[in-house]
């Protein structure tokens, strides 16, 4: 009571593209009165009974919603079991005195006394607690904890408390974080970890032949978690592997790069490069948790944080806020918000995910024409560029410009053309591309005529 859910609550369901169902709300529609006068003429046990049938119901719609409940409902056992069954629960943090100061004012039957409010929040507390699948104290760390992201300086200590489960757990680690990092994480770790796999550095981590590595060195039960701790080709290697390996057994990806903490560990896309193309193979296999620890950034070198410099302003510009001028901190726990909310509206990649493309086409384009000498982000930045060009946003292409400094590379024009029509979204001699509105409001599938497109990615190429 007065931790905020009512006005949290919309917004979550907003940002999670759900229906919001307050069970308050439902009694009250039902009953045809407020909750104070059910209270005041029939009493509390008539309204807990109300109460239970409207959450029994609002938990086990077909359609799933963000639901708002009162922390008194959880004194019925069929709502705990449904919640248990049904849900993803999360207890909204707040303080005695933060509550009383958003409930005072209002006419509540259970807190008109300072004391007995106090009384009754020292109560429930173990309650709430018992039944949280999640954590949060504002909106960003609502969709975080919904999506299993954990944010925060110093979370590589406190692996082992972050990971679901009891079972064993055993460390795919990429050789170059190894000896930064790796005493650290089997520190944390300690009793429930079984074995390390150290994998190459970097993408070439990224094939059948190291998939087939872990396959046959995991020894693993069904009950274990496979840690991964390194950047995006780490994370999708060990990913790969989790969703295989006994046809799938819990991961927990621990990003060690900018562009992994604020993308590739986030939405459960996994991927293995084969001779014919990169990330050709691959599962959809959302992680038991994401452990983000912004100070593992420290030893990264400047051309990778350049890297995932790219992917912020790339999320800055889809969000239409300047998130690259935040500190890396908060920088890094918007983006993977932002990231998560819309892989939780869009989980298999079916839609909207699509938007997560700004800048991609011509960047993949780019990288192909370079035999994939030229660096991710580099190539983003170059991209971000065409994109915004064609956007007719002049504003956004100068902000890229000075965030982001991109130079015209040297790679051969026709090579980066042939690499950008094999481009799957390609259609009838059109190129279907993601562009943006305005910052923030990002159009899907536009196409845009070749003999356009072709001349935005000339600009690209010095
Ligand atoms: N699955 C997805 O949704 C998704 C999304 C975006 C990108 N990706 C993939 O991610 C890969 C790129 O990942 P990346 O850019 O994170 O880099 P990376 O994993 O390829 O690593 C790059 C280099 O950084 C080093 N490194 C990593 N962390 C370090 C640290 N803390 N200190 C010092 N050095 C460190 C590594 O040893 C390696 O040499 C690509 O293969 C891409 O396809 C996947
Ligand atoms: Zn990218």
């Amino acid at each position: 009571m007065g931790a905020g859910k009512s006005t949290l609550g919309p917004q979550l369901a907003a940002r999670l593209g759900r229906p919001f169902v307050s069970v308050d709300a439902v009694v009250e529609e039902q009953a045809g009165t407020t909750v104070p006068q059910i209270f005041a003429d029939r009493g509390q046990e008539a309204f807990r009974e109300l109460e239970e049938r409207a959450a029994i119901e609002a938990l086990t719609r077909r359609v799933p919603a963000v639901v708002e409940l009162g922390g008194g409902a959880l004194g019925a056992d069929s709502t705990r079991v449904a919640l248990a069954e049904h849900a993803f629960t999360l207890l909204l943090e707040t303080t005695p005195e933060e509550a009383w100061e958003r409930v005072s004012s209002e006419d509540r039957p259970l807190a008109r006394d300072p004391g007995e409010f106090w009384d009754l929040f020292v109560e429930r507390t173990p309650l709430y607690e018992a039944v949280a699948d999640g954590h949060a104290r504002d909106l960003d760390g609502a969709v975080l904890a919904a999506a299993g992201v954990h944010v925060w300086e110093g979370a590589v200590d406190g692996l082992a408390g972050l990971i679901p489960g009891e079972g064993s757990v055993e460390l795919v680690v990429d050789a170059g974080v190894e000896p930064l990092h790796g005493d650290r994480a089997r520190a944390a770790l300690a009793e429930r970890l079984a074995a390390t796999h150290v994998v190459p550095a970097g993408e070439r981590a990224k094939t059948l032949a190291e998939a087939e590595r872990l396959w046959s060195t995991i020894r693993l039960d069904r009950g274990g978690t496979l840690v991964a701790l390194g950047g995006g080709s780490t994370i999708d290697l060990a990913g790969l592997a989790a969703a295989t390996y006994l046809r799938g057994v819990a991961w927990v990806p621990v990003p060690t790069t900018l562009l992994a903490q604020v993308d590739a560990a986030i939405g459960g896309k996994t991927a293995l490069d084969i001779p014919v193309g990169k990330n050709l193979v691959g599962a959809f296999h959302w992680p038991a948790r994401v452990i983000v620890d912004p100070e593992l950034l420290g030893t990264l070198p400047a051309d990778e944080l350049e890297n995932g410099l790219a992917e912020v302003v790339k999320t800055g510009l889809l969000a239409g806020e300047p998130l690259w001028e935040l500190d890396r901190g908060a920088q890094v726990r918007r983006c993977a918000e932002f990231k998560a909310a819309i892989c939780l509206r869009d989980p298999y990649d079916l839609g909207e995910r699509a938007q997560l493309n700004l800048g991609h086409t011509f960047a993949h384009a780019l990288e192909a024409a370079s035999d994939f000498t030229l660096p991710h982000g580099k190539a983003v930045a170059l991209g971000l560029l065409a994109a915004l060009r064609l956007s007719e946003l002049d504003g956004e292409v100068r902000a890229v410009e000075e965030v982001l400094r991109p130079e015209p590379v040297r790679v051969d024009r026709e090579a980066a053309w042939r690499a950008l029509e094999r481009d799957k979204k390609r259609v009838d001699g059109r190129t279907r591309l993601v562009l943006l509105g305005a910052p923030g409001r990002p159009r899907l599938n536009v196409e845009v005529d070749d003999a356009i497109v072709r001349a935005a990615l000339d600009a690209l190429i010095a």
